[in-house]
């Protein structure tokens, strides 16, 4: 059976006649470029991560640059990540000239061990960016006592976690700031691409909403030197039609997670997903563990079964970010993760027959493997 690792299609079709009026009243106001309906969008988003604020932008990873620069992060700042996230994540920390540091994850979680942190807080810290990295939100409470102990910001890379859950409050609440990609594939996905950044902070979010529009607050006054990053219409449009789906698809993401992890606990040789018991995960990725992870891709392909992996290489490994002087053996747990992580096929509208079909080819591996072996 055919099984692909994510399929848009499949959730435009059910929302298609939705989409259309949304589009078309985009074109028939011919408010394109922010808008009535990012302003609209901005309200039903922030008020459902529980925030006062939310800021459309064009990506998540603007999100991220913009929300460093807004707070006034710079050259000489060291910003603390870890080294197993998208790279956009050290991408905004280098683009406002300061010096991305990182620290190894939790092997349970994959996300920040705050246990970590203050080994790597020096006085030119200045911001944690916690990455809750699979739709998991990482220890908020430990991060967020260690970074108000040493008066650093904390910006949460909420790209994968639209809807996550740590002790009750929302993903994008518990920082200074809460950063946000829409990029198709997310759990909430724009047709094209998007992002957003939530905060409690009305200062910091009027500072970020005139960055956004070239410093302007009133057209051609510019008071501070900004960007051109706004939401288009189209964008913010399909984002209102989608969110209000967005608590049934993590919700099916969910009994789906629930049934790989039911299925697979009988399975030699993987480690499903642990949901740490502070979690709502939402998982945007289902990442199993195991110690032959190419071939398992490989052996699923060739039935038509495709997988993911996220993310094959660390950020301090990559060639991109060598200059930091980062080692094999630095983080032995992100590293670890990079070998051995596959993400399986994960979509709201993945049926019961899907899943079974994966863990079924993944079991007969395992089994002929184990032969091999012996
Ligand atoms: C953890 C993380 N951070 C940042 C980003 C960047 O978002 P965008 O692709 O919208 O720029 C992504 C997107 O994949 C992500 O997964």
């Amino acid at each position: 059976m055919k099984v692909p690792f994510l399929d848009l299609k499949a959730q435009y079709n059910s929302i298609r006649d939705e989409i259309a009026t949304a589009l078309q009243q985009v074109l028939d106001n011919t408010a394109f470029a922010g808008g009535p309906f990012v302003k609209k969008f901005e309200e039903e988003f922030a008020s459902f991560c529980t925030c006062e604020f939310a800021i459309g932008v064009g990506s998540g990873t603007t999100a991220l640059w913009m929300a460093l620069s807004s707070l006034g992060i710079g050259q000489g700042d060291e910003v603390i990540t870890t080294p197993n996230t998208f790279i956009a994540t050290a991408e905004a920390i280098s683009f406002c000239s300061a010096k991305p540091v990182f620290v190894d994850i939790d092997e349970c979680t994959y996300n920040m061990n705050p246990d970590l942190l203050e080994s790597v807080i020096t006085p030119k810290t200045k911001a944690i960016i916690p990455v809750h990295l699979y739709g998991q939100m990482a220890d908020m409470d430990s991060i967020m006592q260690i970074a108000r102990a040493h008066q650093l910001f904390v910006i949460e890379d909420a790209c994968q976690a639209h809807g996550a859950e740590y002790k009750g409050r929302r993903a994008g609440s518990i920082g200074d700031v809460g950063c946000f990609s829409f990029y198709p594939g997310k759990n909430l996905g724009a047709y094209g691409e998007a992002g957003a950044i939530v905060t409690n902070n009305a200062e910091l979010a009027e500072k970020m909403r005139m960055f956004r529009d070239h410093g302007q607050a009133r057209k051609y006054y510019h008071s501070m030197i900004g960007w051109n990053a706004r939401m288009d219409g189209f964008q913010g449009a399909v984002l209102s039609v989608k969110l209000k789906h967005l608590p049934s698809w993590n919700d099916a993401r969910r009994k789906n997670a629930q049934l790989y992890d039911e299925l697979l606990a009988n399975v030699d040789s993987v480690i499903t997903p642990t949901e740490a018991d502070y979690a709502k995960h939402v998982y945007h990725i289902y990442a199993m563990c195991t110690k032959n992870r190419d071939s398992v891709i490989s052996a699923l392909a060739e039935k038509d079964i495709f997988c993911g992996i996220h993310y094959p290489v660390p950020i301090h490994l990559q060639e991109a970010y060598k200059f930091l002087g980062y080692r094999t053996g630095s983080f032995p747990v992100a590293e670890k993760c990079a070998d051995e992580l596959v993400s399986l096929p994960m979509f709201p509208e993945l049926g019961r027959e899907h899943i079974e079909a994966v863990v079924e080819e993944i079991n007969r591996f395992v089994v002929t493997h184990t032969v091999v072996n012996e």
